[in-house]
């Protein structure tokens, strides 16, 4: 696995000050925060070269965006694809489950993605943007109204809930999302005021390790609900679920988990 060596520079020996005096390494790229508290020097302006900026790809992120990309949009289509299928408009609130489901997980996907290698302060705020947008105006809303109406549906229909682990993964994983929500904008919205000022724009690594651990907790309750239950086993060819919920999550996950960086970083 390569890893990107530090340039060494005069901006270095600051920085290295610096780090000893907060403890950060804001230098190293991903352990700094999101949301830096000081806009950083433009380093071309002050005279750095091109070659000086750190490169933000690493050797296997292009196959394993396509590989994310290509089995999300599997889980995606193949998802509509069976309920559309199945004549839609008799479904009723269901409908709108599996559909909405499905392209939150896409738009989780896309929002981590986006974030994944950006190291540089221009990339790392553009994303920063791109992720709490598709995520805030897409995910947590298709998410939300996805998972209200199978609950409606099923207590309009006198039905019990959570009997399922898919069920029970499921309201567990929204939960926790909520949770991922209020540590993630705590820790970067008003200048983390939420959680005491500066220091806390530092939680938004406690809030990406969440993110890493809830993802897969969201596969998991789609492979549960898309392989497993009465519905989907009834209404879709072997094939294609194998494909949509059991093989396309594995290669996203793995796909995803590839992307991540992880040296240097400590959580305790
Ligand atoms: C992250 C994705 C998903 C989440 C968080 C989720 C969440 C939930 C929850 C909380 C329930 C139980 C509601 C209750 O008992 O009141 C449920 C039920 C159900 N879901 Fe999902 N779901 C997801 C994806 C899917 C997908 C992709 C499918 C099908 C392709 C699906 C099919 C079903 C079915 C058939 C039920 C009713 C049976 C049961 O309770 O297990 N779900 N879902």
């Amino acid at each position: 696995m390569a890893i990107h060596s530090r340039t060494p520079s005069p901006l270095s020996v600051i920085d290295e000050g610096a780090e000893q005096h907060s403890g950060v390494d804001h230098d190293h790229y991903e352990t700094a925060p999101l949301a830096p508290a000081v806009d950083p020097p433009e380093r071309t302006e002050m005279g750095y070269d091109e070659q000086f900026v750190k490169p933000e790809g690493r050797r296997g992120d292009g196959p394993a965006l396509v590989a994310a990309s290509t089995s999300v949009a599997v889980f995606l289509v193949s998802t509509w694809a069976i309920t559309f299928a199945n004549h839609p408009t008799s479904l009723g609130l269901f409908f709108f489950h599996p559909i909405l489901q499905s392209l939150a997980i896409a738009a989780f996907t896309y929002g981590i993605l986006t974030l994944q290698p950006t190291s540089q302060a221009r990339t790392k705020a553009a994303g920063l943007t791109r992720h709490q947008v598709v995520i805030l105006a897409l995910g947590v809303p298709a998410i939300s109204v996805g998972t209200f109406a199978i609950y409606y549906r099923k207590s309009l229909h006198d039905h019990p809930h959570f009997t399922t682990w898919h069920g029970t993964i499921g309201i567990a994983s929204i939960a926790w999302m909520v949770v991922q929500m209020a540590v993630g904008g705590g820790s970067v919205w008003f200048g983390g005021r939420l959680f005491g000022g500066p220091k806390a724009k530092l939680l938004w690594k406690y809030h990406r390790l969440s993110g890493y651990l809830l993802f897969p907790l969201f596969l998991l309750a789609a492979y549960l609900g898309g392989a497993w239950s009465s519905w989907t086993t009834g209404n879709s060819p072997y094939v294609v679920r194998l494909l949509a919920f059991t093989i396309s999550p594995i290669v996203l996950l793995v796909a995803i988990l590839a992307r991540m960086r992880h040296h240097g970083r400590r959580y305790l």
